[in-house]
Parts: structure tokens; sequence; C-alpha cells
């Protein structure tokens, strides 16, 4: 029996993902370990004759998926067909922490303007209690970055900014990861950060995930939490 890990946990999520891949969709791309294998799965499907485009959430992203055979659009007016990402938290109700991999910006542009957006993780990302332990990322122009950090830090977070301030977005921005402990309520504090002056983007994502496919010993959960935008 081949042996079940966390890495192969997020392998399966992303296999089932690729279930949902049809003939001339156009698709959004996430960004992260688990997206790299259903980038390598959509590669697969280009061989065998499967017309896909994309937008993709990040260079790294990018740059897989035009190696994958994927034709990437730069930009696109209409609806994408469905998104596939990772994430670094999971809820009950589907709200999410993203960002670990500082795309938060890209990434929440391409979910929210998607029909379908597909979740897939192990199943260590899939918290029942609540929203929090791993921390909020928050991308925040150069500019003035501290008075940023302390109009965040007011809403009850402790903000910490990444590498020292030396990890920069593919926006040219930069990351900070805020500790506000288990968060009894996401949209609202999606709303208060984002509404920050300085924030050009909190990782918390309320209400856009469609479907979760949350792996763990090597069974492949589906989650549903709303229905998929209609073309
Ligand atoms: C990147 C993200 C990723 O989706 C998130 O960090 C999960 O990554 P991984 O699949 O490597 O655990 O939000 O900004």
């Amino acid at each position: 029996m081949p042996l079940v890990t966390q890495e192969s946990d997020k392998k399966a999520a992303a296999i089932e993902a690729l279930k949902l891949v049809r003939d001339g969709m156009m698709l959004g791309i996430g960004t992260g370990s688990t997206v790299k294998y259903f980038i390598d799965g959509l590669s697969d499907l280009v061989k065998a004759g499967v017309r896909l485009r994309a937008v993709a959430t990040s260079i790294e992203s990018e740059t897989l998926a035009r190696n994958a055979g994927i034709a990437i659009e730069n930009d696109f007016s209409g609806q994408l067909d469905l998104d596939v990402d990772g994430a670094d938290e999971i809820d009950a109700e589907g709200n999410l922490i993203k960002g670990g991999g500082g795309a938060l910006l890209r990434e929440k542009i391409v979910a929210y303007n998607s029909k379908t957006v597909c979740i897939i993780a192990d199943s260590t990302k899939f918290k029942e209690r609540g929203l929090g332990e791993f921390r909020v990322p928050v991308e925040v122009i150069p500019y003035l970055k501290d008075m940023t950090r302390k109009q965040v830090e007011k809403l009850g977070g402790i903000c910490i900014f990444r590498k020292n301030g030396e990890f920069v977005t593919d926006n040219g921005n930069l990351v900070m990861d805020c500790d506000f402990g288990i968060i009894r309520n996401p949209a609202d504090l999606e709303t208060k950060i984002k509404m920050i002056p300085g924030v050009a983007e909190v990782g918390i994502f309320t209400g856009l995930t469609t479907l979760a496919l949350i792996s763990g010993a090597g069974v492949v959960e589906v989650k549903k939490f709303r229905n998929p935008v209609s073309p």
C-alpha cells in the first residue's frame, strides 16, 4: 500500500480537481505547492488535446503553466469558468486564509471573478474551530507602511513585516503577517482591514469558495459551500 503523506494528500486533492476541467475552459490558476500538482495534471490534459486558456495568480504559476502548454492571458473581461487554488486555512463555512506564498492580491481578484472557486488542500488546512492559527497575510503598499501597520493593529492584531520588510510581492508591495488569534467573524475583519488606506489586500477570503477538495489519509472529501455562478 502506498505511503500516505501530507504531500500525497496535496496531490490527491489536485488530481480530484482535474475532473472539473472541461475542453475550452478559461481557468484561474492559483499559487503554491498544492496547485503545482494541479498544473502538472493540466499539462497531461493539454497533451491529450484538451484546449485551455488561463490567467495565473503569480509569476511562478504563470511560468509553470506556460511550460505546461497552457495559453496564459494577461487580461480578460469575462468571468473565469473555474479557479483552482490552495489555502493556508479553510473553516467549516469555506472562509479562507490565503497568502502564505504572498500571492493573495492576484488570488482574490481571480477568485472574485470566477464562476466556480475550487480550493484544494490537505486536511491539516481544515480548521473546525475557526480561522486564525495561521497569521493573516496583509499586502501593504510600501508608502508610509508603518502607519498602515499601526492602523491594522488597532483592529486587535500584532503585525510583522514578512522577512523584515524584504519580501516583495509580484505587485511590488510588502506583506505583513498578522496575529488576531482565533477569528470569530472573518467577514467583518476582512472588511475592516480592507478599508484601511495603504492596504492593497487582506488574505481573509469570505463568501468566495464554491467547493473544497480536502484530502486526508488518502481520502478526498468534497465540501460544497455555494452554487457556481451561472454563465
Ligand atoms: C499563496 C497561497 C497558497 O494557496 C497557500 O499558501 C497554500 O499553499 P500550499 O499549497 O503550498 O500549502 O495562498 O499565496
